[in-house]
């Protein structure tokens, strides 16, 4: 376990700060849903809200919601822009710290969670593969076998990496393990959708370019506008009702990794090897 140099120059580039508060709500309940018992029984719980911006909203809300699922939970904010350092350090608390960094992921120990929101975005989408193998490197390993999930078990850490408009209500982002992607994950008020390729202008770095004709991503897309135009008939009963019997229509074709109960919420999560971007 070598934590990065703290005296080294932090990897990556400064970009734009822009953030709100509860912008990350839907990432940060799949993440409390998904991981929350990877983080509980972890020995060193330690999440990174990686990239928080310009004001510390998005860790400080980063913690409140893990607590719920993992009370011994601890997040660390890491920002490659001092001067956003300096003016998070007021809101430490127990729990809760601010640290200047980059890519090297500059805490001790390796995270169950890295949450990198909003910051691929603006770079090149040649620089995606090898930061995310940078971050995956930083990760808890797995313990007790694959999947990790029997027997006191671990699954390793998750990095979750993606993108989502001002205010939160359409989001996708990439799960992954210490061995590469695993999943995608669309999220969206449901009130606020016409149809489901709109949340392709918040796909994350990695597939965002890839939404053009020939690309996995593109043909998910339409399956899913597709699915939506036949599920018509139940938007008289809600929004909701319309994506839950949508998303059941995808999955004689598309590897759906959820069930209803994340459909309910207006998500669903796709398995990265359908959707990743052709060579
Ligand atoms: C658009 S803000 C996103 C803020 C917050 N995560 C959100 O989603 O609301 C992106 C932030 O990431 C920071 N950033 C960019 N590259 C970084 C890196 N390699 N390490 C740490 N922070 C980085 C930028 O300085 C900027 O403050």
């Amino acid at each position: 376990m070598t934590a990065p140099r703290a005296s080294a120059r932090p990897l990556g580039t400064v970009t734009r700060g822009t953030t709100n508060p509860n912008r990350l709500r839907r990432m940060d309940r799949w993440i409390a849903a998904t991981h929350g018992s990877a983080l509980r029984r972890a020995p060193f719980p330690v999440a990174v809200d990686l990239g928080y911006g310009a004001a510390p909203w998005t860790a400080v809300e980063l913690l409140a919601r893990l607590r719920t699922v993992a009370p011994r939970a601890r997040v660390v904010g890491v920002e490659i822009e001092p001067a956003r350092v300096a003016a998070a350090k007021p809101y430490e608390r127990e729990g809760l710290t601010f640290r200047h960094g980059g890519f090297e992921v500059p805490v001790p120990e390796r995270p169950v969670l890295i949450r990198a929101a909003n910051v691929l975005r603006q770079y090149d989408e040649a620089e995606v593969a090898g930061v995310w193998a940078r971050l995956c490197a930083r990760l808890a390993p797995a313990t007790g076998g694959i999947g990790g999930g029997f027997g006191g078990g671990f699954g390793g850490g998750l990095l979750v990496e993606g993108t989502c408009d001002e205010i939160g209500r359409r989001h996708v982002w990439v799960a992954l393990g210490p061995e590469g992607p695993r999943t995608v994950t669309f999220a969206t008020r449901l009130g606020s959708l016409d149809r489901p390729s709109d949340l392709a202008e918040r796909l994350p770095k990695a597939l965002i370019h890839r939404n053009v004709p020939g690309e996995p991503v593109h043909a998910f897309l339409r399956d899913f506008d597709r699915a939506w135009a036949g599920a018509a008939p139940y938007a008289s009963y809600g929004a909701r009702q319309r994506w839950i019997r949508a998303v059941g229509d995808l999955t004689a074709d598309w590897p759906v990794t959820d069930g209803p109960s994340r459909w309910r919420q207006g998500e669903v999560t796709i398995a990265w090897r359908a959707l990743a971007p052709r060579p």
